[in-house]
């Protein structure tokens, strides 16, 4: 067994394009302590008794989110890429690198002032998790933290979620 969660994460070089250093999960997954560790790691941020709801980001937050939300028993909430929940959603445009995105959530999915953690693999640019803060709480519910494994310090997501208690397991200071 490894020491710790990051000696699971892989560095890949030059990936997808030169100069960037890309973090990659399934090198974690892959190992049954790596796993273990990931998710025990990112469940220690949470405090089950200030939670009510946890919310994974499609696809990669899923993955995390759902054995978190197992363990601690709470509710598991989607937020997909648009287009492929069948239900009344809601939904959010953001910015990639290059181009948008959109996701959204059921409007059923969270109810008037519940407490939610939302999970994903990893903050960059924050794009992403601003974009399902911004979803929570249109539907009412109040933002409780956003848990990450991995996080790109140089792309200064933290600052896109300023005011929300962010946490993640493993910084890295590039991008
Ligand atoms: C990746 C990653 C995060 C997001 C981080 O997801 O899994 O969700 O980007 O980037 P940001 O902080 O700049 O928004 P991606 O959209 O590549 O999809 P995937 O999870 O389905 O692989
Ligand atoms: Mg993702």
């Amino acid at each position: 067994m490894k020491k710790s969660v990051e000696d699971y994460i892989r560095s890949i070089p030059d990936f997808p394009e030169p100069g960037i250093i890309f973090r990659d999960i399934t090198s974690v997954l892959q190992d049954a302590d790596g796993l273990q560790m990931a998710i025990d790691a990112m469940q220690a941020f949470i405090n089950p008794e200030e939670v009510d709801v946890i919310a994974g980001t499609e696809s990669r937050g899923f993955l995390f989110g759902a054995p978190i939300a197992y363990n601690l028993h709470k509710p598991f909430v989607l937020i997909r890429k648009k287009g492929k929940l069948p239900c009344a959603t809601i939904s959010k445009k953001y910015d990639l690198e290059y181009g948008t995105a959109e996701i959204e959530i059921h409007k059923d999915a969270i109810k008037p002032g519940q407490r939610v953690v939302i999970i994903d693999d990893l903050l960059a640019t924050g794009g992403t998790l601003a974009a399902c803060n911004a979803l929570i709480e249109e539907l009412g519910g109040v933002v409780a933290k956003n848990v990450f494994l991995i996080e790109l310090a140089g792309l200064n997501g933290r600052k896109k979620l300023e005011g929300y208690d962010v946490k993640s397991v493993v910084c890295y200071e590039g991008k």
